[in-house]
């Protein structure tokens, strides 16, 4: 009887353990719901990562507050209490996204406060508000705050990201309008201040013509190897073929800018920035190298992950080093300070197809070098769940499969040189980062199980190292929290 009991709850608590969900080294809520990063910043030798949190329940939103974490290598998160409430009548109805400004030895925290008017047409309007801090973890909201109220651009205003240039600061804004036959149409605002406290309206950065939708959220706009790059997260554009398939986009436009007359000349056009199913509201920051670094919401709008019901929601991605590519496309590697989290070697040299490896505590780095002529599988496999990812070399085409419903994304890729792939598996995501970086796809995948990898039967990669990674967030598991 003893012995059944043990072997029962032995069994049972080694199932749990393995349909933990909650992510081993990319950070995600200590309870409750995550959505997009603000104020990402170094300041004092520390990263700062704030995000979009609402600490009371994992099953949505709710009335939004500033969640916070840092780290000093992006791996190594240690989650702070709660940095902004929506405690007053300016943000009340929600303390939404913004950036971080490090200047003269003090964080500036800006961000929009919204407000909700039951009932009314329109329902809600955005103020842009300033939070400060002296040394990173006390943060005080400015007492003359709304610092921007908007009149004449609500009720859409929001996602404050900040810039100094020479004495001057600038700032971008997510917001719509209304184009000449009535429709709502995203637009980005660029302002201007001598003080980081008085603003004005400088010029229009870009506007949709109804090909990019009805409302750019996100805006970020920084110089990167000698163009810029305006990164932003537009609502409403139509799926095509196999672009555009998320509820919500993100991507990049590269052009120059001219601060004589603050124009943005886009030089190419619009491109997603990621291609998986879980990409939004990205956040750029510089490294302490002084490199461009991105992170975003590994999720997305209206999915109702079945981690809520483990007491968390939403994730961010990797933290990702930016360079400028070929034709407008920007290249995304892992940050270097990845070795902090790599574990040890589960596989390495020739493998050949119908290989299966076990992972150690669901999660991995691959590496995967290979012939450019071959086509190559992988199926990252639960009892009850698997994902597949496949190169097909005569249509230079790759695929990530995650089963169920809405279940492919596809983007055109070819290798140059060799085939080469770093794929990063946590408890319920898949990162993959094809060649110098040009293409990756960023997938939550929900295992019901310990998960293996498998090589298709007819692939034959030249040199595979498989690699567990360790544990470098601050908890093991969220509390439950109330539905
Ligand atoms: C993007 C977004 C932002 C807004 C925030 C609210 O996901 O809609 O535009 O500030 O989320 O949580």
């Amino acid at each position: 009887m003893i012995t059944k009991l043990i072997t029962f709850i032995f069994f049972y608590s080694r199932l749990a353990a393995a349909n933990n969900l909650y992510p081993k080294y990319h950070l995600s809520p200590d309870r409750g719901w995550m959505n997009d990063p603000n104020g990402f910043c170094f300041f004092n030798g520390v990263y700062h990562l704030f995000y979009q949190h609402n600490p009371y329940s994992s099953y949505g939103p709710g009335i939004v507050h500033w969640g916070h974490a840092v780290s000093t290598d992006f791996f190594h998160w240690k989650h702070l209490p709660v940095a902004l409430n929506p405690d007053q009548w300016y943000d009340d109805g929600g303390v939404f996204s913004g950036s971080c400004l490090v200047d003269a030895g003090k964080m500036y925290l800006y961000y929009t406060g919204n407000v909700y008017h039951e009932g009314e047409t329109p329902d809600h309007s955005q103020y842009q508000a300033l939070a400060t801090s002296d040394d990173g973890y006390n943060i005080v909201k400015y007492e003359m705050n709304p610092i921007i109220n908007g009149s004449g651009f609500q009720p859409d205003l929001r996602d404050p990201k900040i810039w100094k240039h020479g004495d001057k600061y600038y700032m971008v804004l997510g917001n719509s309008f209304k184009g000449e036959s009535n429709e709502t149409l995203g637009r980005i605002l660029l302002w201007e201040s001598s003080d980081k406290i008085n603003w004005e309206k400088a010029s229009i950065l870009l506007e949709s013509d109804g090909r990019l939708g009805y409302m750019f959220e996100c805006p970020d706009f920084f110089e990167l190897d000698g163009h810029w790059v305006l990164l932003f997260s537009p609502q409403g554009v139509k799926p095509e073929g196999d672009k555009y398939k998320n509820l919500f986009q993100t991507g990049h436009i590269i052009g120059d800018f001219s601060y004589d007359t603050k124009t943005f000349t886009p030089l190419y056009d619009f491109q997603e920035l990621d291609h998986g199913h879980d990409f939004y509201a990205t956040q750029t920051t510089l490294d302490e190298d002084g490199s461009r670094v991105v992170i975003a919401w590994m999720d997305m709008w209206d999915q109702n992950y079945p981690e809520m019901d483990q007491g968390f929601a939403g994730q961010m991605t990797l933290a990702r080093k930016l360079k400028l590519g070929k034709n407008g496309i920007l290249l995304q590697k892992p940050v270097k300070d990845i070795d902090a989290a790599r574990g040890r070697v589960l596989h390495s040299g020739v493998t050949r197809g119908g290989k299966v490896i076990k992972l150690v505590n669901n999660t991995a780095e691959i590496l995967i070098r290979s012939s450019p002529l071959l086509n190559l599988d992988v199926f990252i496999e639960s009892e009850g769940n698997q994902v597949q990812i496949s190169y097909d070399h005569q249509k230079g085409t790759i695929t990530l499969d995650r089963g169920g419903k809405d279940a492919v994304r596809r983007t055109n890729w070819r290798p140059l040189g060799k085939l080469t792939w770093r794929l990063y598996i946590d408890s319920s995501s898949i990162e993959l980062f094809c060649g110098n970086g040009e293409v990756t796809f960023s997938s939550r995948f929900f295992p019901t199980g310990p998960v293996s990898i498998r090589l298709g039967r007819q692939s034959m990669i030249d040199n595979m190292t498989v690699r567990s990674m360790k544990q470098t967030v601050d908890i093991s598991y969220p509390q439950p929290t109330a539905a």
